[in-house]
């Protein structure tokens, strides 16, 4: 048995925190894991990532982005998720296909239709057995990345990685979050929505809770003698 598990939410969410202090657990634990990120977590989908995130970009086409993280992850799901789901490994991922649901179908209206078609292609039709939402508001979750960026250097949005996406206006974000919401409601069972404002070390723990029943099935890493 293997498990895939996604991490989804807004800028800001705090959820590529918790994908690592995950995979930090599960590691210490021996269990064989990866942590993987998108767009990116490949060579070829790091170039990628570099080209739709760049700030320069301004005249990229809706449909070019679409494509290029859809693109991006096909490469990952091809070079990196199936073959370690295939060894009865566990994969941790930043960011997937929800991403473009919201960001893309959502926020930019992108017929969600033609985006299904686009991602089965892209992922095989691979879909998480668990999605974690890490749930703050647009606002709240720009400000939080605003903020950081500022404590770093003493600039707004500069430290922190404030890319093309994040650089757009606030009501797409919050096309983006409410999104979120139809795609949560549509598949509640896969979906574990928990409360971002919370502190870094009870979302961990409640996370940790939640993938634990799964372990069972995982077969951990042979201590080195
Ligand atoms: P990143 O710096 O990794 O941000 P975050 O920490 O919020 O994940 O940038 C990824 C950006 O790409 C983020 O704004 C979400 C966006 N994105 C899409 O628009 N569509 C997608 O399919 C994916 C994977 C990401």
């Amino acid at each position: 048995m293997s498990l895939f598990v996604t991490f989804e939410g807004p800028e800001g969410s705090g959820k590529s925190t918790q994908a690592r202090l995950l995979y930090e657990s599960l590691h210490a634990r021996r269990f064989p894991v990866i942590l993987t990120r998108e767009p990116g977590g490949t060579r070829i989908g790091d170039l990628i990532r570099r080209i739709v995130l760049d700030l320069q970009h301004t005249e990229m086409a809706p449909t070019t982005e679409m494509l290029l993280f859809s693109a991006a992850r096909a490469q990952l799901v091809s070079e990196v998720i199936r073959p370690y789901l295939d060894q009865g490994g566990i994969v941790l991922c930043d960011r997937y296909a929800d991403s473009t649901f919201a960001y893309q179908g959502y926020g930019l209206g992108r017929d969600l239709a033609e985006l299904r078609v686009i991602t089965a292609a892209a992922t095989g039709g691979l879909r998480p057995d668990i999605t974690f939402y890490l749930d703050i508001s647009a606002v709240e979750g720009l400000e939080r990345k605003c903020r950081k960026g500022a404590r770093s250097t003493g600039q707004h949005g500069v430290g922190v990685e404030w890319n093309r996406l994040d650089a757009r206006e606030l009501e797409y974000h919050r096309r983006v979050e409410a999104g979120y919401r139809e795609l949560i409601a549509a598949d509640p069972e896969r979906w574990r929505v928990l409360d971002a404002r919370q502190s870094i070390e009870a979302l961990a723990e409640q996370i940790a809770a939640i993938v634990e029943p799964y372990l069972a099935s995982i077969t951990r890493l042979e201590t080195v003698p």
